[in-house]
């Protein structure tokens, strides 16, 4: 700190700031032109990376606007301060973290699109711009549904079926999907008192991914160690990858099962 703070930077944040904003804001504004989001009403969580804004469709339904901010740009005030100091670098560095956050929504959009496509729960994909993706919103009236964190396994009244459902979710995104979330935690699964709803798709890759296989094994044991490893981890993830690499036909029972060789994952 200080060392490298001026007056100057201060004014030189706010102006990044108001900037983001603006920016951000124009986005919202063409999405509303475009009639893809109809009034905004205003923040409603707040991720890592991004913040949730609730706001409605032209039909009155409630929708998500999840906002990408450059936060990096707060890093860069930190660690390297004497960069945004010197006013040579000013536009470039706000400008390549826009650009970064860009490419980061588009790519959560393309990701979330794919899961929806193929039957993953996701809230459905409405349509993106810049740094804002918009996406049904999951909860209770205006009131987002908790993670699964933070309902905690005793606050599940079948615990079971929600490992099952997330189960059945997983497999989907590995083998109908063909990717992998590659954050799968309770930390980005959404429980609306029925049904787990996997969000946060900006770090999943698709299959064929060098680091594929490592990210699978990371998501399952995260899922597993939060229901209390019902099954072994090990052999979850390796039904994953034979059934992955299975010939044939794939089919999808009554239950939203999937059935490869006419079998379901844990029978
Ligand atoms: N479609 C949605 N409906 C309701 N709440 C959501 C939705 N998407 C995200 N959230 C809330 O916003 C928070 C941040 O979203 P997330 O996609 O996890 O962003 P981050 O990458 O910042 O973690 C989540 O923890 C969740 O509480
Ligand atoms: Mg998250």
């Amino acid at each position: 700190m200080g060392r490298f703070r001026t007056e100057k930077d201060h004014d030189y944040f706010k102006v990044v700031d108001d900037a983001i904003n603006a920016y951000t804001w124009a986005a919202v504004v063409k999405l509303q032109e475009r009639g893809v989001v109809g009034d905004v009403l205003g923040p409603v969580g707040q991720g890592k990376e991004a913040k949730l804004v609730l706001a409605k469709d032209r039909e009155g339904r409630y929708i998500a606007l999840k906002i990408f901010y450059p936060v990096p740009v707060r890093f860069v005030k930190s660690r390297h301060g004497y960069i945004l100091g010197d006013p040579r670098f000013r536009g470039v560095k706000i400008s390549d973290q826009l650009h970064l956050v860009e490419l980061w929504c588009r790519k959560e959009f393309g990701n979330l699109a794919r899961a929806y496509e193929a039957g993953v729960r996701v809230p459905r994909p409405r349509g993106f711009l810049r740094n804002v993706l918009v996406m049904d919103f999951i909860g209770e009236g205006n009131t987002p549904a908790p993670l699964l964190h933070e309902v905690g396994l005793e606050g599940l009244d079948d615990p079971e079926a929600v490992f099952l459902e997330v189960v059945k979710n997983l497999e989907k995104t590995y083998i109908a999907a063909g990717l992998v979330h590659g954050d799968l935690s309770p930390f980005n699964i959404l429980y609306d008192g029925e049904a787990p709803w996997i969000i946060d798709w900006g770090s999943a890759v698709r299959r064929g991914h060098p680091r594929e296989l490592e990210l699978l094994r990371r998501d399952v044991e995260r899922v597993l160690e939060f229901f209390g490893n019902p099954v072994d981890p090990s052999h979850l993830f390796k039904r994953l990858v034979e059934r992955g690499s299975a010939k044939g036909k794939i089919e999808v029972d009554e239950e939203g099962w999937l059935l490869v060789g006419g079998k379901r994952i844990l029978e």
